[in-house]
């Protein structure tokens, strides 16, 4: 299927260059956080707080099996962890191309020092915490079509890499 599907760290730009590169494309925006918090009726740090890691990843994962069917041309930005579970990273390569975005843990405890919205980070995103979890998860995140590292780039930027490889893939784009 012709969907964009946006991996990385939390910190990484998935939902700002998600927004950005639906503009430009004209397909359709969904961040599945946001629709985990739509389907519950609850926010992300109460989920974790109440009933657990397990539990989110449950609803996570759920959502990402109600787009399978759905239509093409969606860009999808997922939550930070979804790569972790297998069967989801299956999901994505059928759901069309795989973007990881990238940063060091430094830029990404400058870019979440204001946020208060990730459980996992909410105990000052502390950058060896934030080290190792992206080493844990590096080979998660390599399972991916492309890379693009965010540093120092605006989040136009970042979106114009994408749209130039959407464009090598003229199948995908044009039909
Ligand atoms: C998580 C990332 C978050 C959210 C949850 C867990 C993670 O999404 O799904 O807090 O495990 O990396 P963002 O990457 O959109 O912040």
């Amino acid at each position: 299927m012709g969907s964009v599907i946006l991996t990385g760290f939390m910190g990484t730009g998935k939902s700002s260059v998600g927004r950005l590169l639906a503009r430009l494309t004209g397909w359709e925006f969904l961040d599945v956080d946001a629709q985990v918090v739509k389907s519950a009726g609850r926010s992300i740090n109460d989920l974790f707080a109440q009933e657990g890691e397990t539990f989110f990843r449950a609803l996570e994962t759920a959502e990402l099996l109600n787009l399978v069917g759905r239509s093409d041309r969606l860009i999808i930005a997922t939550g930070g962890g979804a790569v972790l579970d297998p069967g989801n990273r299956i999901l994505f390569k059928k759901l069309g191309l795989v973007v990881n975005l990238t940063a060091s843990p430094d830029l990404i405890r400058f870019r979440l020092r204001h946020s208060d919205d990730r459980p996992l980070l909410n105990d000052g995103a502390a950058r060896e915490k934030i080290g190792l979890m992206l080493r844990d998860r590096e080979p998660c995140y390599a399972d991916a079509d492309i890379r693009i590292d965010t540093a120092g780039k605006k989040i136009e930027d970042v979106a114009a890499e994408i749209m130039a490889f959407l464009k090598t893939r003229g199948s995908m784009w044009n039909d």
